[in-house]
C-alpha cells in the first residue's frame, strides 16, 4: 500500500512478529524436481540424505531436523533471525529433492518459482541439495 501511496522504498521499514504455532506443513521442490509445475503430494517417504553443496558435506543422519539445524550442528554458517518463517534470512536455494515447511511466509511468488526455501522450517523429504 505504501509503494502504490509513492512512498520511496528506503523509507518503508517492515517488523514482522513470529509465534510457535504450527498450523500447517507445505511442501516445496526444486524447480528441476517438479512435474508440470507442481509439487508432488504423493505419500510421505522417510527423510533422505541433506547435502551442502558449496560446503561438500553429505548428513545423512537427519533426525527429523531442519536444514538449518542440520548445518548449526555441522558448523555450516547460515544467516538466519527468526526461526519462524518470517524474516527470510535464511533463504537458501534448493538444487534438488524436497523439504516440507511448517511455516514460508517470507517466501515471495518468485522465491517458490526458483526453488527458494526456509532453512529454519525446511526438513527433507528425500535425497536434498542445497546451495549451502
Ligand atoms: S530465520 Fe527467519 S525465516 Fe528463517
Amino acid at each position: 500500500m505504501l509503494r502504490d501511496l509513492g512512498v520511496p522504498e528506503e523509507q518503508i521499514k517492515i517488523e514482522s512478529f513470529a509465534s510457535p504455532s504450527r498450523a500447517k506443513t507445505t511442501e516445496a521442490a526444486a524447480p528441476s524436481d517438479q512435474r508440470n509445475g507442481a509439487v508432488d503430494h504423493a505419500a510421505d517417504k522417510a527423510a533422505g540424505s541433506l547435502r551442502f553443496a558449496r560446503s561438500e558435506r553429505l548428513i545423512t543422519d537427519l533426525g527429523g531436523k531442519t536444514i538449518l539445524e542440520i548445518a548449526e550442528q555441522q558448523g555450516i554458517p547460515l544467516p538466519y533471525d527468526c526461526r519462524a518463517g518470517i524474516c527470510g534470512q535464511c533463504k537458501t536455494k534448493l538444487v534438488s529433492g524436497m523439504v516440507t515447511m511448517d511455516a514460508e511466509d517470507a517466501l515471495e511468488p518468485i522465491d517458490r518459482a526458483n526453488g527458494v526455501i526456509l532453512a529454519c522450517q525446511a526438513r527433507c523429504r528425500d535425497d536434498v541439495v542445497v546451495d549451502a
